[in-house]
């Protein structure tokens, strides 16, 4: 088990140069999507949504708003990855499904309701920051899921947030409740590409801090 994940996380890079000529089946990146929704949330709320760009169209729209970094058209795949700032809000789709949900599987009771919504409302609901804390940090792990999955299918992909927010939101008429954490290149590695040794990383030593 150990050894999977050791081999998955060494494997994931990013990937600059895509295949032009292969792209990502559609069972494929369901299959990501799948596995990548086992990310966990705070109260399981999953705040997150995609927009897939698979036209060439939608994507040569995207690339000048994203730095026009070449991988945004080159990749078959480019993610749109949403961050719902709005997903703990009382009456949101999926916060209601997933009360629902609580109630079928008996991790909650109907009177109980109160509780989790003062739960999630002291915090999330206190200011502009709060929101978006609660969209980015669980879309954030959910991104990363993606990527793992991604490689775990013998994908590559390319995290990007080089890009103009306000141009992408309004370009692509996305709602004012999504933020846009990053954007993510999905495809195969272009044949015969050599990659660089993979990046330095921080120790053990480096990450562990006291106070
Ligand atoms: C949130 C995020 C945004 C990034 N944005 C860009 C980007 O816009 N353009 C780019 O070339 N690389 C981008 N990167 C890639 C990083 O430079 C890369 O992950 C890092 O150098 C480590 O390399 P590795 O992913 O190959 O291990 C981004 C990575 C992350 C996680």
């Amino acid at each position: 088990m150990n050894q999977v994940f050791k081999k998955i996380s060494e494997k994931r890079r990013s990937i600059n140069f895509f295949d032009t000529n292969r792209d990502v089946p559609e069972e494929t990146l369901v299959e990501m999507v799948d596995l990548a929704a086992n990310t966990p949330s705070s109260f399981n709320l999953q705040p997150w949504n995609l927009m897939v760009l698979r036209q060439a169209e939608e994507k040569e729209r995207l690339r000048p708003l994203a730095w026009d970094q070449p991988k945004v058209t080159e990749a078959p795949v480019v993610l749109i990855v949403l961050a719902d700032k709005t997903g703990w809000q009382e009456g949101h789709p999926v916060f209601e499904k997933n009360w629902e949900e609580m109630l079928r599987s008996g991790t909650m009771q109907t009177d109980q309701r109160d509780w989790f919504l003062n739960a999630t409302q002291s915090l999330y609901n206190w200011s502009g920051d709060a929101n978006l804390a609660f969209a980015a940090k669980n879309t954030g792990f959910f991104a990363m899921s993606l990527m793992y999955a991604a490689t775990s299918l013998g994908l590559e992909t390319h995290p990007m947030d080089g890009f103009d927010h306000e141009a992408v939101q309004k370009r692509f008429k996305i709602p004012d409740n999504y933020w846009i954490p990053l954007l993510l290149a999905v495809g195969y590695k272009k044949p015969g590409l050599e990659l660089h040794p993979a990046k330095w990383r921080k120790s053990y030593h480096e990450i562990v801090v006291s106070f």
